[in-house]
């Protein structure tokens, strides 16, 4: 197939970008390098056909143009900004950049007839769920508490709107809309890893605090209700993450419509993932303990039901030290990530 990354030089599109060339497609990443890093596509290369277009996923024409230049058949939408403080901050950028650009994007696939798409959507669209909806499921009601959750809620409501509007037509139009619970580790051949700036990540933070990058860690909230104190959340490894992303892809026929949760469907503390860290790396992990953040729930994890059931999709890796060496084995020979 010929796919269309966007967000393609971000810690998880270039982790698809890398496992669809290695299963034999032609990939294009458009990326307007906001927080991506172009080494990614170097590294790429060798693998396949791999070409990268600088630009906003939502330029319209020009992307169209790229869309039917290569004969794209789907794209794969991760292009994004994705911290929920910053969005509290500058909502308006996170408006423009996740929901203008989307639908730009939507509107470059109408021009060029490309009608199947793969949508990176987020659990922080649920917001802070009621205890009876953890696990949970697709069905929670999504009430999300910040402005990162509501740009991507948008995104689903288009996209919905977008495929009732083609099927009362008569026209072809199919999406799944993955939405993803933590993301977590990298390639397991150490070929590409993660490296945001700045870095939010629990697990990346803990990493660098073992490297000697950081002094400490900061635990937000000890006093939780759980069992430790801290709060648990679903960590979802990369690679299957991406597993999803091919059965979804895959499966997706003419004129269907899904929704998935994508989480291994347990939780992990915030300490666990800490002593976990710690004992990988073979490093104290200096701990800080803070304040509770605001719009923290206490708990979060995927009820896997309807991804098990209906795509077949189960986390291979469910096991929070190999999460957390896929990531060190990365960083180690890395220390300051791509550079
Ligand atoms: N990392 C997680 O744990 C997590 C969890 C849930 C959902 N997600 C979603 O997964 C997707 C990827 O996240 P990530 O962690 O890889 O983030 P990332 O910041 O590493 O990658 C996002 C990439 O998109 C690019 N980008 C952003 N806006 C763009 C635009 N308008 N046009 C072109 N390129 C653009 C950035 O330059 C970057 O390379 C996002 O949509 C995010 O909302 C991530």
């Amino acid at each position: 197939m010929n796919v269309l990354v966007t967000g393609g030089c971000g810690y998880i599109g270039s982790h698809a970008a890398l496992r669809l060339l290695e299963d034999g497609h032609a990939v294009t990443v458009v990326d307007d390098l906001t927080r991506g890093h172009k080494q990614v596509i170097e590294i790429l290369k060798p693998l396949g056909d791999v070409r990268f277009v600088q630009d906003d996923l939502g330029r319209g024409d020009p992307i169209a143009h790229v869309m039917r230049q290569r004969s794209i058949d789907l794209v794969m939408h991760f292009g994004a900004l994705a911290y929920v403080g910053e969005s509290v901050e500058q909502p308006l950028r996170y408006y423009r950049k996740n929901t203008a650009s989307s639908l730009g994007l939507l509107e470059a696939m109408e021009e060029a007839g490309v009608s199947k798409i793969v949508f990176s959507s987020t659990c922080a669209t649920y917001g802070k769920p009621p205890k009876r909806y953890v696990p949970i499921p697709e069905s929670c009601p999504q009430k999300p508490i910040n402005p990162y959750g509501r740009s991507k809620l948008m995104v689903e409501q288009m996209l919905l709107d977008h495929a009732h509007a083609k099927k009362q037509r008569d026209e072809t139009f199919a999406c799944t809309m993955l939405r993803y619970f933590n993301v977590a580790g990298s390639d397991r051949k150490g070929r590409i890893g993660e490296d945001h700036d700045p870095e939010t990540h629990l697990i990346p933070i803990a990493l660098e605090v073992a490297l000697g990058q950081r002094p400490h860690i900061t635990i937000f909230g000890t006093d939780y209700d759980t069992e430790d104190g801290t709060c648990i959340r679903d960590y979802v490894h990369v690679e299957d993450l991406i597993d999803a992303h091919i059965e979804a892809m895959q499966q997706l026929d003419a004129n269907e419509l899904h929704t998935f949760n994508v989480g291994i469907g347990r939780g992990y503390s915030v300490r666990e993932v800490i002593d976990a860290a710690a004992t990988v790396t073979g490093k104290k992990i200096k701990v800080i303990e803070g304040d509770r953040r605001p719009g923290d729930p206490p708990t979060l994890f995927n009820n896997p039901k309807r991804i098990n059931s209906e795509l077949g999709w189960e986390a291979k890796i469910a096991d929070l030290e190999t999460i957390i060496d896929s990531a060190w084995q990365w960083r180690k020979q890395n220390p300051h990530g791509y550079g």
